[in-house]
C-alpha cells in the first residue's frame, strides 16, 4: 500500500509521515531529502546550480540510500557518506529549488522512489508523490496551513529545548515566513512536477487539527482501503 502526503513546507508532512511510519508500520519515503542531497553534492562538487546539464548529470550518478531512524529521523547518505544533518544547512535550504526545478534531476529521482516502494508499505511525502511519482498510490493528502504557522513550526523546531527570548522568535519567524513563501512560489510555479493538489487527495488544513487527530483520520483510511 501507498500512502503519498504532498504539500508546501512546513505543513506537517513529515510529522505525520514519521508518526504513520511508526505507528502502521509503513516505510517513509522522504522525496525532498532527496532533492536535498542533490543540491549538497552540487555545492560540494562547485558546480553551479544552473548549470542544468552537470546537475543532470550528478543526480543520474550519485547513489542516495536511506539508513536506520535516528532521534525519529531517518537518516540519508549520498554515495555512503551520511549527509543527513548536511542537508538541513540554510545554504543548501536556498539552493534546493533550483535542483528539484531542473527536469533532469526529477527524471533521475523518478526510478529510485519508484523501486522504494516496490516490495512494502509506503508512506511517501513531497510536492508530487501523488500526481507524478505514485499517481495510483492507495490513499493520497494534500496538507496545508496557514503560511505564518507553518514559519513558526520551522522556528520552534530549530529551537526545541531551548529558551530564547519572544522578540528574537518573532523577528525569526519574520525572515522564516519570507523564505517560506519565496520558495512556495518557486515549488508552485515551476515547469515540471510543480507542488498541486492532485484530484483524487484529500485537503487537508493542519492548522485546524492536532497531528494525533490527523494520524487517527489516517489510521481509519489505512483501515478502510486495506
Ligand atoms: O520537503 P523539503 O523542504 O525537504 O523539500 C526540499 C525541496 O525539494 C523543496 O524546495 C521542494 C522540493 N521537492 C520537490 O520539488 N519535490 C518533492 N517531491 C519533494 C521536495
Amino acid at each position: 500500500m501507498i500512502i503519498a502526503i504532498d504539500g508546501p513546507a512546513g505543513s506537517g508532512k513529515s510529522t505525520i509521515a514519521r508518526e504513520v511510519a511508526a505507528r502502521f508500520g509503513f516505510a517513509k519515503l522522504d522525496t525532498g531529502a532527496m532533492y536535498r542531497s542533490v543540491a549538497l553534492t552540487a555545492l560540494q562538487r562547485g558546480v553551479s546550480l544552473d548549470e542544468t546539464d552537470a546537475v543532470a548529470e550528478l543526480a543520474r550518478t550519485i547513489s542516495i540510500t536511506f539508513g536506520s531512524e535516528q532521534h525519529g529521523n531517518v537518516s540519508v547518505f549520498v554515495d555512503g557518506v551520511d549527509v543527513s544533518d548536511a542537508i538541513r544547512t540554510a545554504e543548501v535550504d536556498r539552493n534546493v529549488s533550483a535542483a528539484a526545478a531542473n527536469p533532469g534531476v526529477r527524471a533521475a529521482m523518478l526510478a529510485p522512489q519508484r523501486l522504494f516502494a516496490q516490495d512494502r508499505d509506503v508512506v511517501a511525502e513531497g510536492r508530487d508523490v501523488g500526481t507524478v511519482v505514485f499517481p495510483h498510490a492507495e490513499l493520497k493528502l494534500f496538507l496545508t496551513a496557514d503560511p505564518r504557522e507553518r514559519a513558526r513550526r520551522r522556528v520552534l523546531q530549530r529551537h526545541e529545548g531551548q529558551i530564547v527570548d519572544p522578540a528574537v522568535l518573532e523577528t525569526e519567524i519574520d525572515e522564516t515566513l519570507a523564505d517560506i513563501e519565496r520558495r512556495d512560489a518557486l515549488d508552485s510555479q515551476r515547469d515540471t512536477a510543480p507542488l498541486t493538489c492532485a484530484d483524487d487527495a484529500m485537503r487537508i488544513d493542519s492548522t485546524s487539527y492536532t497531528i494525533d487527530e490527523i494520524v487517527q483520520q489516517i489510521g481509519e483510511l489505512i483501515n478502510e482501503r486495506r
